[in-house]
């Protein structure tokens, strides 16, 4: 696969095989997130690689979460399958990352950290794709509670959670969707 045909056909995966994605697979997939672009080389981007335990912990957050965000006049029962769904979603993702950056310094010093992360992230999600491996990112609000900062052993003053990101075979690859490039490039004289 060249450059361009990941960046064009790499698509965000919801749906996955359950098929584990070996763990040398992971640690190469990231080993790619590192050569990002960051200045004065700080290499502020953290990967947290979660263990079957600590998903299961998630999972049932995630699962409460669900059902807090439930209309009102959803009967017991049926907040109750919402939440059972929300469970089994969260567990039907192979592996589960949560990726940080360390957030040190003045304000423009935290931004520019947090963008070559964001970097770091796209890295790794070409890197995957280029291996058969697809990416979800998720900002859902279980990736930034208090309650996974202390549960991931991240401290908040120090560290930003930028999201959790679903890995795993693709079991399906949405139709991609985007506004044509003369839409969003502006020309000054
Ligand atoms: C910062 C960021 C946060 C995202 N958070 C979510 C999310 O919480 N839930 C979700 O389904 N997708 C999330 N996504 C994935 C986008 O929905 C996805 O990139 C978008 O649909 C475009 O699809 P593509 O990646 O296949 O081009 C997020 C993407 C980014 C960049």
């Amino acid at each position: 696969m060249t450059l361009a045909e990941a960046i064009l056909s790499r698509r965000t995966i919801f749906q996955f095989k359950p098929d584990p994605v070996p763990k040398e697979v992971i640690e190469k997939i990231l080993s790619f997130g590192i050569w990002a672009p960051n200045h004065l080389f700080t290499e502020p981007w953290r990967f947290t690689v979660i263990g079957e335990e600590t998903k299961r912990t998630l999972a049932e957050r995630y699962k409460q979460t669900q059902m807090d965000r439930t209309p009102a006049h959803v009967d017991a029962g049926n907040r109750a399958k919402i939440g059972e769904a929300g469970y089994k979603k969260f567990m039907s993702k192979p592996t589960v990352l949560a990726v940080s950056c360390l957030q040190e310094g003045d304000e423009q010093r935290r931004r520019e950290d947090y963008a070559a992360a964001c970097c770091a992230v796209q890295n790794v999600q070409l890197a995957a794709w280029d291996a058969g491996v697809g990416m979800q990112w998720s900002t859902h609000p279980v990736t930034m509670a208090p309650s996974t900062y202390d549960l991931l052993g991240l401290d908040p003053a120090r560290e930003y959670i930028i999201g959790f990101y679903y890995v795993g075979y693709p079991d399906e690859v949405p139709k991609p969707k985007r506004k044509p490039i003369s839409e969003v490039i502006r020309w000054t004289p």
